[in-house]
């Protein structure tokens, strides 16, 4: 049969903390012609430790990438057309491998891990309280959350990895650097590379030189000849090495909440994006990074640990049935707060409990805890920026949810705004690859994207109401603390 005519094809991998996921985009019209998703297994082999399989997660990849293949061919489309490859990534999250096998010396420590708390309160009592160098070269706050403090740690535990260290055979790498490397032939050649906005959230990259930070390295006693070449976003960086892509560019490369904020096409100042996936994310495009550590989670949480509902997406119906929580507060601190409280010792808590109470004013409750978090991260941002939102522009699975989505312009006070097409993050990828010199097949600007339509939700309730609800989630908030010390 006769192949469908299309212009050139950009393909982005969108490698999540819950799943894989492979998208093929019409670099003319940025419509998504096809993809594939694969669910990752989490490991928690001890309290507050959360690991993956690295070598799972590659062969996700391939797996999501044949796949999509095999769907575009059913659809007559020739995969000959894709042009190039963005991937996008869970950032944070920690691998070492051994450059002469290939072979990870480790399983991936993920970014919600907890293993490094002792280690973070040890190093915090060496750096002078008024002289936060780490801050002010990072941007960011000492936390278990990002990849210096899990590398050390992987440095002084496993014995594999110091001895790899010592023989040059170690690479470190975040998700994506693991990716490209062994995509682009692994041990054969393999390309050893990050980019800029995975660079940053490593803790051991100078965010004003944009390069590696030998004092930071030193600091967190990290040897810089493990550590990847650092690539700007849109860049060739090598070839797909085998699979039924073979040959083709990876030339696009994010840390998945960059990535969304760009296929957002946040690219005015004070622009902001909220994505909901695993955790919840805030960006806004003055540099100000913000997020919060469970939001899909915690509906995964209530489908594997609980068992209330059986997929994910029963939760709105559960949510639905009562259209309140009944006084119920969920915090879902699992691995502590993160932003804005940066609290590792708190953990999750349900309180306000009846004899009234039921599993749907339980479900109502994680869905509101989603809202009041991303509550307090906006007005934290707002703070910063002295400009308060207007909007927020929103992406990610959860977002299919309409009680969420109006529950959070109900809290936030303010309209919530979401793509028709919810997949900005493999767009930003894909807008990344497409764009790169030497590719040159995406030259769609934002204004050729206004006819995309967008979902409109505006609060529904008074304001006084928005305020009582969001000051009683923070008197949840302050039992969840102090629980662990
Ligand atoms: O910082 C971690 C973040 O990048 C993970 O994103 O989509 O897996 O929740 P997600």
């Amino acid at each position: 049969s006769k192949k469908a005519v299309l212009g050139p094809l950009v393909g982005a991998v969108d490698q999540g903390t819950s799943s894989t996921r492979f998208l093929v985009f019409n670099s003319k019209t940025a419509e998504l012609l096809s993809h594939h998703q694969v669910e990752i297994e989490q490991k928690f082999p001890k309290e507050g430790w959360v690991e993956q399989d690295p070598k799972e997660i590659l062969q996700s990849v391939y797996e999501c990438i044949e796949k999509t293949c095999e769907k575009l061919g059913q659809l007559n489309i020739d995969i000959s057309n894709i042009k190039a490859i963005g991937v996008s990534n869970q950032r944070e999250t920690t691998v070492v491998w051994d450059k002469l096998t290939g072979e990870p010396l480790y399983n991936a420590v993920v970014w919600l891990d907890l293993r490094t708390q002792s280690t973070v309160a040890n190093l915090s009592k060496i750096i002078p309280v008024n002289n936060n160098f780490v801050k002010t070269k990072t941007g960011l706050p000492l936390s278990t959350y990002f990849s210096a403090v899990k590398l050390r740690w992987l440095l002084d535990n496993v014995r594999k990895i110091q001895k790899a260290v010592e023989e040059d055979r170690a690479l470190f790498g975040t998700i994506d650097s693991w990716l490209i490397w062994s995509l682009t032939g692994g041990a054969r050649g393999g390309v050893h590379c990050t980019d800029v906005t995975n660079a940053s959230r490593t803790m051991l990259f100078n965010i004003h030189s944009l390069e590696w930070d030998k004092e930071l390295c030193e600091f967190f006693e990290v040897p810089m000849k493990i550590l990847p070449n650092v690539r700007s976003s849109s860049e060739i960086y090598g070839l797909m090495k085998a699979g039924a892509l073979e040959g083709v560019p990876i030339s696009g490369c994010l840390g998945d909440q960059s990535a969304a904020l760009v296929g957002q096409m946040c690219f005015q100042d004070g622009q902001a994006k909220n994505t909901y996936g695993t955790g919840c994310f805030l960006l806004c495009n003055t540099g100000h990074k913000c997020s919060v550590a469970i939001a899909g989670a915690v509906v995964r949480w209530l489908r594997d640990n609980l068992g209330i509902i059986k997929t994910s997406e029963e939760i709105e119906k559960l949510a639905k049935e009562v259209g309140t929580s009944y006084g119920c507060y969920f915090v879902p601190a699992f691995s502590g707060l993160y932003a804005p409280y940066w609290e590792p010792s708190a953990r999750g808590i349900i309180c306000g409990l009846t004899q009234f109470t039921n599993k749907c004013h339980i479900a109502f409750a994680a869905l509101e805890a989603v809202c009041f978090q991303t509550r307090e991260i906006l007005d934290a941002m707002n703070r910063d920026c002295g400009i308060p939102l207007s909007h927020l522009q929103v992406d990610g699975g959860m977002t299919n949810n309409k009680i969420l989505m109006q529950l959070q312009a109900d809290i936030l006070y303010i309209p919530v705004v979401k793509p028709s097409m919810p997949e900005t993050t493999a767009l930003g990828a894909a807008m990344a690859a497409g764009a790169a010199e030497g590719v040159g097949v995406w030259s769609l600007k934002p204004e050729d994207l206004s006819a995309v339509t967008m979902e409109r939700f505006e609060p529904q309730i008074n304001a006084k109401e928005s305020e009582i609800r969001y000051s009683t989630w923070k008197k949840a908030v302050k039992k969840s603390m102090g629980w662990v010390t």
